[in-house]
Protein backbone atom coordinates (compact mmCIF):
# COMPACT_ATOMS: atom_id res chain seq x y z
CA UNK A 1 0.00 0.00 0.00
CA UNK A 2 1.80 3.55 -0.71
CA UNK A 3 2.35 5.33 2.26
CA UNK A 4 2.85 8.70 -0.07
CA UNK A 5 1.77 9.62 -3.52
CA UNK A 6 5.78 9.61 -4.58
CA UNK A 7 5.10 5.83 -4.10
CA UNK A 8 1.85 5.65 -7.12
CA UNK A 9 4.21 5.20 -10.02
CA UNK A 10 6.05 2.19 -8.33
CA UNK A 11 2.86 0.96 -7.68
CA UNK A 12 1.89 0.76 -11.29
CA UNK A 13 4.75 -0.04 -12.45
CA UNK A 14 4.42 -3.47 -10.32
CA UNK A 15 0.66 -3.40 -11.60
CA UNK A 16 1.62 -3.40 -15.21
CA UNK A 17 -0.39 -0.09 -15.89
CA UNK A 18 2.05 1.00 -18.50
CA UNK A 19 -0.30 3.08 -20.37
CA UNK A 20 -1.96 6.44 -20.66
CA UNK A 21 -1.68 8.51 -16.91
CA UNK A 22 -3.43 11.56 -16.22
CA UNK A 23 -3.15 14.50 -13.99
CA UNK A 24 -5.62 16.89 -13.48
CA UNK A 25 -4.55 20.14 -12.31
CA UNK A 26 -0.37 20.42 -12.73
CA UNK A 27 0.10 23.33 -11.88
CA UNK A 28 4.17 24.33 -11.95
CA UNK A 29 4.90 20.55 -12.50
CA UNK A 30 6.14 19.46 -9.13
CA UNK A 31 3.99 16.60 -8.94
CA UNK A 32 4.10 15.64 -12.71
CA UNK A 33 7.87 15.99 -12.73
CA UNK A 34 8.37 13.27 -10.20
CA UNK A 35 5.51 11.01 -11.25
CA UNK A 36 6.68 11.19 -14.81
CA UNK A 37 10.40 10.22 -13.59
CA UNK A 38 9.44 7.33 -11.75
CA UNK A 39 6.80 5.98 -13.68
CA UNK A 40 7.72 3.36 -16.91
CA UNK A 41 4.65 4.26 -18.73
CA UNK A 42 3.84 5.54 -22.32
CA UNK A 43 2.30 8.60 -21.54
CA UNK A 44 1.30 11.42 -18.99
CA UNK A 45 -1.31 14.04 -19.96
CA UNK A 46 -1.22 17.05 -17.81
CA UNK A 47 -4.79 18.83 -17.83
CA UNK A 48 -4.55 22.26 -16.63
CA UNK A 49 -6.29 25.94 -17.95
CA UNK A 50 -3.02 27.17 -15.86
CA UNK A 51 -4.46 30.56 -16.20
CA UNK A 52 -7.39 29.40 -13.45
CA UNK A 53 -5.33 29.08 -10.43
CA UNK A 54 -6.04 27.50 -6.97
CA UNK A 55 -8.53 30.53 -6.09
CA UNK A 56 -9.80 33.82 -7.51
CA UNK A 57 -7.22 36.67 -5.74
CA UNK A 58 -4.43 34.88 -8.04
CA UNK A 59 -2.71 37.42 -10.21
CA UNK A 60 -2.14 36.99 -14.07
CA UNK A 61 0.99 37.09 -13.57
CA UNK A 62 1.70 34.03 -11.05
CA UNK A 63 -0.91 32.21 -12.94
CA UNK A 64 1.87 33.36 -16.50
CA UNK A 65 4.66 32.12 -13.94
CA UNK A 66 3.06 29.14 -13.00
CA UNK A 67 2.69 27.99 -17.17
CA UNK A 68 6.07 28.53 -17.58
CA UNK A 69 7.90 26.89 -14.97
CA UNK A 70 5.51 23.65 -16.06
CA UNK A 71 6.89 23.80 -19.66
CA UNK A 72 10.51 24.36 -18.52
CA UNK A 73 10.20 21.35 -15.80
CA UNK A 74 8.52 18.98 -18.28
CA UNK A 75 10.39 20.14 -21.33
CA UNK A 76 12.40 17.27 -21.39
CA UNK A 77 9.64 14.81 -21.32
CA UNK A 78 7.45 17.05 -23.91
CA UNK A 79 10.24 16.81 -26.56
CA UNK A 80 9.82 12.95 -26.50
CA UNK A 81 6.46 12.91 -26.28
CA UNK A 82 6.17 11.09 -22.78
CA UNK A 83 4.18 14.07 -21.49
CA UNK A 84 1.54 16.49 -23.47
CA UNK A 85 0.36 19.60 -21.64
CA UNK A 86 -3.21 19.98 -22.26
CA UNK A 87 -4.49 23.90 -21.69
CA UNK A 88 -8.40 22.90 -20.69
CA UNK A 89 -10.42 22.32 -17.66
CA UNK A 90 -10.71 18.87 -16.98
CA UNK A 91 -14.01 17.85 -17.94
CA UNK A 92 -13.52 19.60 -21.21
CA UNK A 93 -10.68 17.68 -21.46
CA UNK A 94 -12.05 14.35 -20.41
CA UNK A 95 -14.67 14.83 -23.41
CA UNK A 96 -12.43 14.10 -25.89
CA UNK A 97 -10.54 10.74 -23.96
CA UNK A 98 -11.81 7.40 -24.63
CA UNK A 99 -13.98 5.10 -22.02
CA UNK A 100 -12.18 3.01 -20.04
CA UNK A 101 -8.82 3.62 -21.69
CA UNK A 102 -6.27 5.09 -18.96
CA UNK A 103 -4.26 3.47 -16.47
CA UNK A 104 -3.83 5.93 -13.83
CA UNK A 105 -6.19 9.36 -12.67
CA UNK A 106 -4.82 11.70 -10.00
CA UNK A 107 -7.13 14.53 -9.70
CA UNK A 108 -5.34 17.53 -7.92
CA UNK A 109 -7.46 20.57 -10.23
CA UNK A 110 -10.49 22.26 -8.64
CA UNK A 111 -11.08 20.98 -4.39
CA UNK A 112 -14.23 21.88 -4.04
CA UNK A 113 -17.34 19.83 -3.68
CA UNK A 114 -18.77 20.49 -6.93
CA UNK A 115 -15.04 20.66 -8.80
CA UNK A 116 -14.28 17.27 -7.14
CA UNK A 117 -17.73 15.65 -8.05
CA UNK A 118 -17.59 16.59 -11.44
CA UNK A 119 -13.94 15.47 -11.78
CA UNK A 120 -14.87 12.31 -10.39
CA UNK A 121 -17.88 12.31 -12.94
CA UNK A 122 -15.96 12.98 -16.06
CA UNK A 123 -12.84 10.37 -15.05
CA UNK A 124 -13.88 7.84 -13.62
CA UNK A 125 -15.62 6.13 -16.63
CA UNK A 126 -12.00 6.61 -18.17
CA UNK A 127 -10.37 4.46 -15.90
CA UNK A 128 -10.07 0.52 -16.91
CA UNK A 129 -10.63 -1.75 -15.34
CA UNK A 130 -7.83 -2.52 -12.95
CA UNK A 131 -6.53 1.00 -13.62
CA UNK A 132 -6.29 3.67 -10.33
CA UNK A 133 -8.33 6.93 -9.74
CA UNK A 134 -6.62 8.79 -7.00
CA UNK A 135 -6.17 12.71 -5.28
CA UNK A 136 -4.58 14.66 -3.96
CA UNK A 137 -5.60 16.60 -0.72
CA UNK A 138 -7.29 14.07 1.97
CA UNK A 139 -7.78 16.86 4.49
CA UNK A 140 -10.97 17.53 6.39
CA UNK A 141 -13.93 18.88 4.02
CA UNK A 142 -14.14 23.15 4.61
CA UNK A 143 -10.61 23.34 5.58
CA UNK A 144 -8.98 26.04 4.06
CA UNK A 145 -4.94 25.71 2.37
CA UNK A 146 -3.18 28.73 2.78
CA UNK A 147 0.40 29.20 0.76
CA UNK A 148 2.41 27.22 -0.03
CA UNK A 149 3.50 25.52 3.14
CA UNK A 150 2.04 22.72 5.00
CA UNK A 151 2.58 24.22 8.44
CA UNK A 152 -0.41 26.51 6.85
CA UNK A 153 -2.04 23.37 5.07
CA UNK A 154 -4.80 22.69 8.80
CA UNK A 155 -5.86 26.30 8.92
CA UNK A 156 -8.76 26.06 10.95
CA UNK A 157 -12.87 26.82 10.20
CA UNK A 158 -12.20 30.19 12.47
CA UNK A 159 -10.19 31.41 9.37
CA UNK A 160 -13.05 31.05 7.02
CA UNK A 161 -13.36 34.78 6.16
CA UNK A 162 -9.59 34.84 4.83
CA UNK A 163 -8.84 34.68 1.41
CA UNK A 164 -7.29 31.03 0.44
CA UNK A 165 -9.26 27.77 -1.54
CA UNK A 166 -11.34 26.15 0.41
CA UNK A 167 -11.07 21.78 -0.02
CA UNK A 168 -14.27 19.93 -0.17
CA UNK A 169 -12.10 16.37 -1.33
CA UNK A 170 -13.17 13.77 1.31
CA UNK A 171 -17.14 14.62 1.13
CA UNK A 172 -17.33 14.36 -2.61
CA UNK A 173 -14.70 11.55 -3.12
CA UNK A 174 -17.21 9.55 -0.15
CA UNK A 175 -20.45 10.72 -1.56
CA UNK A 176 -19.13 9.44 -4.88
CA UNK A 177 -18.09 6.01 -4.22
CA UNK A 178 -20.91 5.41 -1.65
CA UNK A 179 -23.31 5.39 -4.28
CA UNK A 180 -23.45 1.53 -4.99
CA UNK A 181 -24.39 2.32 -8.95
CA UNK A 182 -21.03 3.78 -9.72
CA UNK A 183 -19.13 0.62 -8.02
CA UNK A 184 -19.30 -2.22 -10.70
CA UNK A 185 -19.65 -5.78 -9.36
CA UNK A 186 -16.42 -7.30 -8.65
CA UNK A 187 -14.18 -4.35 -10.12
CA UNK A 188 -13.86 -2.33 -6.75
CA UNK A 189 -11.56 -3.09 -4.25
CA UNK A 190 -12.64 0.02 -1.57
CA UNK A 191 -11.44 3.55 -0.46
CA UNK A 192 -8.10 3.90 0.44
CA UNK A 193 -6.20 6.71 1.73
CA UNK A 194 -3.02 7.94 3.35
CA UNK A 195 -2.31 9.02 7.17
CA UNK A 196 -2.75 12.77 7.22
CA UNK A 197 1.40 12.63 7.87
CA UNK A 198 1.58 11.23 4.28
CA UNK A 199 3.48 13.85 2.16
CA UNK A 200 4.12 17.05 4.84
CA UNK A 201 -0.08 17.13 5.79
CA UNK A 202 -1.39 16.68 2.18
CA UNK A 203 -2.23 12.94 1.63
CA UNK A 204 -3.39 11.86 -1.18
CA UNK A 205 -6.88 9.12 -1.54
CA UNK A 206 -6.84 6.01 -4.20
CA UNK A 207 -9.48 3.81 -5.62
CA UNK A 208 -8.49 0.46 -7.95
CA UNK A 209 -11.14 -0.29 -10.84
C1 LIG B 1 -3.06 22.21 -6.30
S1 LIG B 1 -2.61 22.77 -7.89
C2 LIG B 1 -1.96 21.31 -8.66
C3 LIG B 1 -0.64 20.87 -8.07
C4 LIG B 1 -0.02 19.69 -8.75
N1 LIG B 1 -0.96 18.59 -8.92
C5 LIG B 1 1.15 19.20 -7.94
O1 LIG B 1 0.94 18.44 -6.98
O2 LIG B 1 2.30 19.55 -8.28
C6 LIG B 1 -4.19 22.99 -8.61
C7 LIG B 1 -4.18 23.28 -10.11
O3 LIG B 1 -5.47 22.94 -10.60
C8 LIG B 1 -5.78 23.78 -11.66
N2 LIG B 1 -7.23 23.74 -11.86
C9 LIG B 1 -8.20 24.44 -11.23
N3 LIG B 1 -9.40 24.13 -11.72
C10 LIG B 1 -9.19 23.17 -12.68
C11 LIG B 1 -10.04 22.45 -13.56
N4 LIG B 1 -11.37 22.65 -13.57
N5 LIG B 1 -9.49 21.56 -14.42
C12 LIG B 1 -8.15 21.36 -14.43
N6 LIG B 1 -7.29 22.03 -13.63
C13 LIG B 1 -7.81 22.93 -12.76
C14 LIG B 1 -5.21 25.12 -11.26
O4 LIG B 1 -4.95 25.92 -12.40
C15 LIG B 1 -3.95 24.74 -10.49
O5 LIG B 1 -2.82 24.85 -11.32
Amino acid sequence: MPQSRDEFPMLLNEMGLLGTAVEVGTNRGDYAEHFRNAWRGELLLCVDPWERGYYAGESKHDRAVARRACAWRLKGAVDVGSVVMLPFTSTTMAKAVNEESLDFVYIDGDHSYNGVTADLKAWWPLVKPGGIIAGHDWIPDGWRCYGDGPEVAYASKENLPRAGWPCYVQGAVRDFFGSADRIPPGRFSGLNYMSPEADGGWPSWWVKK
